[in-house]
């Protein structure tokens, strides 16, 4: 286990203060009294770079790297491609991205480049293959990070035509593309290629399926340009290891496809904490969900690229972490598998857009403010914890989220344009299974479910052959599977499935969708138990489905809509399918409800709790290998066996000895 080590330290920009020397070697004192192990160089440093086109100084960022790994800071190296220098944006236009409303941008920003223009691609490799020849095999350089939070889409000539030949390979056919997409729907049968264009404000939006292929094709085209990138360093660096920063409910990419193409996961995570909204538990619970879908990306320890130390500048009101937050959501992120705890921003830039984000050291300079001591004070603890890296997570729940499913779901007209509400689902049944302190993976159509005792299938709309089948597959097998309202509507195209629906799940549940009925905000409809049964009375809303009962085969009913037409009809039955049973929830039901609903059935299918007695309201306990994290994210002092742990404070096991 020697060298084990959690990552600290986060992004750093020195080539902000290259003409203070003196504040250079103060960011090494300090980051050494902080404990900071690691930081990440690079990401906006390409004006430094590349001052000129075609001339290359990195010379200060060899000095920088080499000076940090000196006093035994590694560095993850990042590609600068995320923002380009003035000259290259001024004198190659194409480079430049064009909105869905066909405008080209003026040079602005960042993360706005065209990923298909071959002009880009030639000047990002160009700078690439300089930083992978010196950087290579620099034993100082431990990863490397592939841009920057990459997202959003181009609609230029280039990527029109690119769109096409992506459709061409999709489809083969405009014959077989017109099936897929209804194109006869308002008489839209495309009859040339040529005629295809990305969705518009003031053009194409009603064929739906063109729309999804669209954000397919975006998701691709990035995932294609780091796989550009990565294999640019790779053919100077073989030996190179590549991250990518992902980001918070980021719709734009199907990460689970990006994920393959990296050798860890990672993620940026910013947190609203102590909005009047929401108590602390529930931002941590927000975040925990967040840090196991990175962690399912490669189902092991993911790192965290950047968090803030004290308070960022972009959300709408910038709200400093309470005192012990910090570590909180330090303690946290490590109990959810992460290998490390990286800051947005290890020194506060003096201008721009974020000279007011918080960072380790502010404009002050100074180390007794509480960014710094919070942030000296976990850089401890994660010494202290460091056995903990690399261990794995146990297999217990999976819950199924898939970026197709939800892009299709989301860009349909109806059942409820108003809102459907996914992630709020989704979170329904994720807090209620963190509460019991299980372990909660997130797993797309593609995955293996194999070792999960449970997988929670949430809207899945788009619902493909093949997963319908590994679905009744883990059932018959033994495992329980909880499927709810409006699941196995559409096929991969968004073609409505014909005949009984949830569509390859009927049989499974033991009973067909009738009806769904979408309701106002705040609109409800009541359910009660059937007798004998201990789940609670419960309220539905957002979508109300009736189910017809299998006629030769039905499912049992364990609680029954109890209002209007509905009344009588299933709001929640379960079904036995070989060794396993299924699970039909009719609606979103108030949270309650899944607590009791998960509560039971965590017994029942025997996943163990992460503690083992019944912790007090907003005490979290996450179990990582032997490891136990309690954490009490409520205001008070709270008692959790023989320990009184004070608000917002952790308490770790490994095994049967307290760490800290
Ligand atoms: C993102 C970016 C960073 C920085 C932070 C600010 O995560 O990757 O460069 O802008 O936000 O919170
Ligand atoms: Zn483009």
């Amino acid at each position: 286990m020697q060298g084990r080590k959690l990552l600290h330290g986060g992004d750093y920009n020195p080539e902000q203060w290259l003409d203070r020397p003196d504040i250079l070697a103060q960011d090494i004192e300090l980051m050494k009294k902080a404990r900071v192990n690691t930081v990440t160089l690079g990401v906006f440093s390409w004006s430094v770079l590349e001052p000129e086109e075609g001339v290359f100084n990195l010379d200060w960022l060899a000095d920088i790297i080499h000076n940090l790994y000196a006093n035994g800071i590694r560095t993850i190296l990042a590609t600068p491609s995320a923002a380009r220098p003035a000259w290259l944006a001024h004198k190659y236009p194409e480079v430049r991205r064009v909105r869905a409303d066909r405008v080209r941008e003026l040079y602005n920003r960042r993360q706005n480049y065209c990923y298909t223009s071959p002009l880009y691609r030639d000047k990002v490799r160009r700078i690439d293959q300089k930083l992978a020849q010196r950087f290579g095999s620099d034993p100082a350089v431990i990863l490397w990070h592939i841009s920057n939070e990459m997202g959003g889409d181009c609609h230029c000539e280039l990527c029109q035509a690119e769109f096409r030949r992506w459709l061409q390979t999709r489809y083969g056919s405009l014959q077989a593309l017109n099936k897929a997409w209804n194109a006869r729907f308002w008489s839209h049968d495309y009859t040339d290629w040529e005629q295809i264009e990305s969705p518009a404000p003031q053009g194409e939006n009603a064929v739906q399926a063109l729309a999804l292929d669209w954000k397919r094709f975006v998701s691709d085209r990035h995932i294609d340009f780091l796989k550009f990138e990565r294999d640019t360093v790779k053919e100077i660096a073989p030996n190179a290891k590549f991250t990518v920063n992902m980001m918070y409910r980021f719709d734009g990419i199907d990460y689970f496809k990006m994920e393959k193409e990296i050798d860890v996961a990672s993620w940026d995570n910013y947190p609203t904490w102590h909005k009047p909204s929401e108590t602390v538990e529930e931002t941590a619970l927000d975040t925990a969900m967040m840090h196991d879908l990175f962690y399912s990306m490669k189902d092991k320890p993911f790192l965290l690229m950047e968090s803030s130390p004290s308070f960022t500048n972009w959300q709408p009101v910038s709200k400093q972490k309470k005192p012990g937050i910090a570590e909180l959501a330090a303690l946290q992120t490590v109990a959810h598998g992460a290998d490390s705890v990286l800051y947005f921003q290890w020194r506060a830039s003096r201008g721009a857009e974020e000279k007011l984000h918080g960072a380790v050291i502010g404009h002050d300079g100074r180390e007794d403010a509480r960014s710094f001591t919070e942030t000296a004070q976990v850089g401890q603890e994660l010494e202290t914890l460091a056995e903990i890296t690399a261990v794995k997570r146990e297999k217990q729940a999976a819950i199924v989220h898939d970026w197709q499913n939800k892009w299709a779901l989301e860009g349909s007209c109806g059942p409820r344009n108003a809102g459907m509400g996914y992630w709020d689902e989704l979170k329904r049944h994720y807090n209620a299974l963190a509460r019991e302190g299980i372990a909660v993976e997130f797993v797309d159509q593609n995955a293996d479910l194999t070792g999960y005792g449970l997988v929670v299938v949430p809207m899945l709309y788009l619902l493909t052959d093949a997963f319908a089948k590994k679905l009744c597959a883990f059932a018959q097998s033994g495992g329980t599977v909880i499927v709810t309202y409006w699941s196995g509507v559409v096929d991969e195209s968004d073609l409505c499935r014909l005949g009984d629906t949830p569509y390859g799940l009927t049989e499974l549940l033991g009973l067909r969708r009738t009806e769904i009925d979408g309701m106002y905000d705040g609109e409800t409809r009541s359910c009660m138990p059937v007798a004998g049964c201990t789940l609670p009375a419960a309220q539905a809303s957002i979508l109300c489905e009736v189910a017809a009962l299998d006629e030769e085969n039905p499912a049992e009913p364990l609680s029954l809509y109890d209002e209007d037409y509905f009344a009588g009809h299933p709001a929640v039955a379960v079904h036995r399918y070989g060794k396993g049973r299924a699970y039909y929830l009719a609606s979103r039901f108030d949270e309650a409800f899944y607590r009791a609903f998960y509560h039971d059935a965590a017994k029942e299918i025997g996943l163990s709790q992460a503690w083992p007695e019944a912790l007090p309201e907003g005490v979290l306990a996450v179990r990582r290998g032997s490891f136990v994290f309690v954490q009490n994210c409520t205001e008070q002092p709270a008692t959790v066996g023989n320990t009184v742990l004070e608000r917002y404070r952790t308490a770790v096991w490994k095994g049967k000895d307290r760490i800290f």
